[in-house]
């Protein structure tokens, strides 16, 4: 059995540059699969609402249901630190956020990941203090595209400063990880070099501490997967376990995203 990954192997992967791998799993299979491969994180991520359940957005996905992929990832998961989704509102207030972080810990989470960063600043100090390691996601945030669209930010200089001083304000708290999805690849090298938390891009070009991607994208399931994806289940890999050991060796040697995968 391989050994479990920590937050402390995390931070020294950042400091001696080596790649994380990130992958959202979903279910028992597929931790197995990603186990075997060396995946180092495994997000059992909110994006669970559309890509297993067909909704078209994250937010109808329940504590409940979290709870449940988590379960399940985690019967399976003996290598990768596991990050779940707080979903949509289950941190509406201090306290439903930590009533919400309790039951996915209990599940077997080993952090959990908020949408935000001035919005969550206080919840981040909370429950940091309280032993639970917390993820802020920056950039563009699906639980907020009612209101914000699926939109890259920091293109220009304001937004670009809003979300520098986002990432450095969630690190003082106490955030033990930050996430930066559709970011410019620029800005994304920028607020990894200013925080000594792993930074994890989705979107964001490559210099970020490591990359994250939906599983079902990168086994090609997804119907129009967003442009900065890949899909690694092609005839040069012919299997799941395959196409997620190429992703992983890709991330891992800086080879995935390209500059193709850039949406600067
Ligand atoms: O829910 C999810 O899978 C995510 C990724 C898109 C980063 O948050």
């Amino acid at each position: 059995m391989s050994i479990k990954m920590t937050l402390s192997k995390l931070n020294k992967m950042k400091q001696s540059a080596k790649k994380i791998v990130c992958l959202t799993a979903y279910d028992a299979t597929i931790s197995n699969i990603a186990n075997q491969a060396g995946v180092d994180v495994i997000l059992v991520g909110d994006s669970l609402g559309m890509v297993v359940q067909g909704h078209q957005t994250t937010i109808p996905v329940s504590l409940d249901e979290m709870i449940y992929h988590t379960q399940m990832v985690q019967r399976k998961n003996t290598s990768a630190w596991c990050m779940v989704d707080m979903p949509f509102m289950a941190d509406a207030d201090m306290a439903s956020a930590l009533q919400s972080a309790a039951k996915l810990m209990k599940s077997g989470a080993n952090m959990v990941k908020l949408e935000g960063g001035v919005r969550i600043v206080n919840m981040v100090s909370e429950l940091a203090k309280l032993g639970v390691p917390v993820c802020s996601h920056l950039g563009l945030l699906p639980q907020h595209v009612a209101i914000n669209g699926y939109k890259v930010t920091g293109r220009d200089e304001a937004s670009a400063q809003r979300l520098l001083e986002e990432a450095k304000a969630v690190e003082a708290a106490g955030a033990a990880m930050l996430l930066l999805e559709c970011v410019p690849s620029s800005l994304a090298k920028q607020v990894t070099d200013s925080v000594s938390i792993p930074v994890i891009g989705i979107g964001s070009g490559v210099d970020t501490d490591g990359q994250v991607l939906v599983v079902n994208d990168v086994l090609g399931l997804t119907e129009n997967a967003p442009r900065f994806s890949k899909n690694f289940l092609d005839s040069t890999t012919g299997s799941i376990q395959s196409a997620i050991q190429k992703y992983t060796d890709e991330v891992r040697n800086s080879v995935f995203p390209t500059s193709e995968h850039l949406i600067d």
